[in-house]
């Protein structure tokens, strides 16, 4: 029977990573993946490694983690923001890769059907330190922290003014497409950050989840009737169930952190299949 299989943050620009991306090949024949984010920093590194796991599975699906939308100094093609994203699209849609932007496919496997949603929502600094009130005290906490995430250089929110006017368009517009869904549709959401809270709780540096998320997702899990969330960018992998929900963290991350105190094993999860299942 075929299964429904999860990795991210494969960051494919760190020779070490490699092996681990060598080995992500279907344990059945039909095996989907999804790939949730932070594939490679570099344009033509994401594309290549998206056409090679494309090759090795019958579906594979697709959200951007933040890595995907940094505009690197002297990057080829120097589109920033919205351009970016969507010239990313284009190229993954040519190899035959389901983007967000796509309609969503069904599992009909084991435990199917269920709608594979994959969403881009990113993030609006509202998980913030209960004691801050605001982005910017916020940010300066974070900063005093020695946390300030790279996105805040990298990531340009253009057209939009802001990276949260960004996220608030794109709730909206994901938004809809889930409402829109029949009444009865079971889910599994796919996103590179939590679509709640609580995972953010395991960082080691908690004022990073500023980049993590947003406030205004923590109900969709039940709302439309997930059979699991799928997540990645924290590169802490681990499965919580949350209000009777798997969410599966399945990053990765750097090979500094494999090792590192307290490190979770790595693996590519099975979400929906033989033996899994929520
Ligand atoms: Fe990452
Ligand atoms: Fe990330």
């Amino acid at each position: 029977m075929p299964n429904l299989l999860a990795v991210s943050d494969l960051h494919v620009g760190y020779a070490d990573n490699a092996p681990f991306v060598e080995d992500i090949r279907p344990r059945s024949a039909g095996d989907w993946l999804i790939v949730a984010g932070d594939v490679a920093d570099r344009f033509d590194q994401i594309v290549a490694t998206m056409r090679t796991l494309r090759d090795r599975f019958d579906t594979v699906v697709w959200v951007p983690g933040n890595h995907e939308l940094w505009t690197l100094p002297g990057d080829p093609l120097g589109l920033r923001g919205v351009a970016r994203y969507l010239r990313l699209v284009r190229a993954l849609r040519d190899i035959g890769v389901t983007t967000p932007e796509d309609a969503y496919r069904v599992w009909d496997g084991e435990h199917g059907p269920v709608v594979v949603a994959p969403l881009f929502l990113l993030y609006d600094y509202t998980f913030r330190p209960a004691e801050t009130r605001s982005k910017s005290d916020a940010l300066a906490v974070a900063e005093a922290a020695g946390v300030l995430c790279t996105d805040e250089v990298l990531l340009h929110p253009d057209p939009y003014p802001t990276r949260e006017a960004w996220c608030a368009a794109r709730l909206e517009h994901t938004r809809a497409r889930l409402d829109a869904l029949p009444a009865d549709a079971r889910t599994v959401l796919v996103n590179h950050f939590p679509l709640v809270r609580e995972p953010t709780r395991r960082l080691r540096y908690p004022e990073f989840a500023l980049w993590c998320g947003t406030e205004h997702t923590v109900d969709w899990p039940v709302r439309y009737r997930a059979e699991a969330v799928v997540y990645g960018h924290l590169h802490i992998p681990v499965t919580a169930r949350i209000d009777g929900i798997p969410h599966h963290e399945v990053s990765l991350g750097y090979p500094h952190e494999w090792d590192a105190p307290g490190a979770l094993p790595r693996r590519v999860v099975r979400v929906l299949g033989d033996g899994g299942g929520a």
